[in-house]
């Protein structure tokens, strides 16, 4: 490895990152994580924060887990890769979808497509959800719904069901047929309601309501997350996810339910529709899969849907997949993150760990003005959202955002900023003193805005 030196010296000159933009980071280079302990990381001064971000709502277990690290090297050693194309498979991937298969066979999911992330698992998605509806003599069934604020990826369907413009205005034209309900985002939505569960009847309206208008039989499925994450830890009522699910079935359009974040505990349960008591008609996951140490996703097929393709003739081939799907290595990953997961029953900490967060966020919220919105309480996905006047609204401006960003990690917790949010997802290993050193991370960083 080079020196310190010559890190510092080519940070962000080369490299350029995803979602930045490349002048400002070699104006502003980013921070050079060298090292990682527990729920702890390093940077290249030798400075200790609390990983409050959980890499990237990905490291579920930690960056201790010896386990999934053997599992990896192991695998490297008997056989670093083959191909899963139709005509070869490998042991670690039998297993791997062995394991995931019962780990959401209680959300009904029979079947499991590796990826090797969440965008491929969005993309699956949406092209098994329109050859589904092909397959039973539905053709016309191509479009797909989605809501505002969601978060599905970059690729362009994924990018097309997204809803934040950033993500979608310089890549447009995105794919046609995708439409966009409101998000159940008491705290700002056009019809000005505060009350979360009569949002959610408003949305289901306006979902009745466009599947008026686009006609059911054009629609292929809605995509959604349980809880939405990139977009500023959404958290809908309870009743907004089964409300969904029974216009679906009513219309005849699939459900995907979008747990890339919320799959493998983060809410405190095993998937995110588990925690809102539904069943969705397919899965994208990825992240907590692996806890972040290799680069693999799944999209996971209920048996209603599996047995469409399993029971029709040529048609139900799957033109579509990666070189990496299943690969040997990221299969040994997966199956050694699950055991992992369901020994330490992650779910449980999470939970409890969300709420301390939570409360005490809320409990900043009465000392710090700059405060306008606290979302979260279900598991370990906590959002700020911060505004420079509590009556107008005004989101906080990014110069300010960035002073709070770096004052906090000062004071020991690295935190995201997605707009004029911040965004916490940490290890769901963490203890109760840690997240404590959160809070008091981002007390200095309020007191710094
Ligand atoms: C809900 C959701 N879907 C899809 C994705 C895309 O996953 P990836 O970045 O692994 O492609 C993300 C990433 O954060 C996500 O949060």
């Amino acid at each position: 490895m080079k020196d310190q030196n010559f890190l510092t010296e080519n940070n962000a000159k080369q490299l350029w990152h995803p979602m930045g933009h490349p002048a400002e980071m070699q104006a502003n280079p980013p921070k050079i994580i060298t090292k990682s302990s527990g729920s702890k990381i390093t940077d290249i001064d030798g400075h200790d924060v609390v990983d409050a971000v959980g890499g990237l709502w990905c490291v579920n277990l930690g960056y201790s887990n010896d386990l999934i690290k053997n599992a990896i090297s192991e695998q490297l050693q008997d056989l670093p890769y083959y191909s899963a194309f139709a005509g070869s498979s490998n042991p670690p991937a039998i297993e791997a979808a062995y394991k995931v298969q019962e780990f959401f066979a209680e959300d009904g999911i029979e079947r499991v497509f590796f990826t090797s992330g969440g965008s491929d698992s969005v993309e699956t998605c949406l092209r098994l959800a329109r050859q589904y509806h092909r397959l039973r003599g539905e053709p016309n069934r191509t479009k797909f719904i989605s809501l505002k604020k969601g978060y599905h990826g970059t690729h362009f369907g994924g990018a097309s069901v997204n809803g934040n413009n950033r993500f979608r205005i310089n890549y447009e034209p995105l794919m046609p047929g995708c439409f966009h309900l409101p998000a159940p985002y008491p705290y700002r939505n056009p019809f000005n309601e505060t009350d979360p569960a009569k949002l959610a009847q408003l949305i289901a309206q306006a979902f009745e309501d466009e599947i008026a208008f686009q006609g059911a039989g054009s629609i292929a499925a809605l995509i959604m997350e349980p809880i939405l994450g990139a977009g500023g830890v959404i958290v809908p009522h309870e009743s907004f996810m089964p409300l969904m699910r029974e216009i679906c079935d009513r219309h005849g359009i699939l459900l995907i339910s979008d747990e890339v974040i919320t799959g493998f505990g983060r809410t405190g349960d095993w998937s995110g529709a588990r925690h809102w008591g539904v069943k969705p008609d397919m899965m994208s996951t990825a992240k907590g899969i692996t806890s972040g140490y290799f680069p693999v996703g799944a999209a996971l097929i209920s048996g209603k849907v599996a047995e469409v393709f399993e029971s029709s003739g040529a048609d139900g081939a799957i033109f579509h997949g990666y070189t990496y799907s299943a690969h040997p290595v990221g299969a040994a990953a997966v199956t050694a993150c699950l055991e992992e997961t369901l020994r330490l029953d992650t779910k449980v900490n999470a939970a409890a760990r969300g709420k301390q967060l939570f409360e005490g966020v809320k409990a900043l919220a009465q000392k710090h003005g700059i405060i306008g919105d606290v979302r979260g309480g279900h598991g370990l996905m906590t959002g700020i959202e911060l505004v420079s006047d509590q009556s107008s609204k005004e989101p906080m401006d990014a110069a300010t955002m960035g002073r709070i960003h770096q004052a906090a990690y000062e004071a020991g917790a690295m935190v995201r900023i997605g707009g004029n949010n911040i965004l916490m997802s940490p290890p769901l290993i963490i203890s109760e003193q840690e997240i404590d050193t959160i809070l008091s991370a981002l007390d200095a960083g309020f007191s710094a805005a």
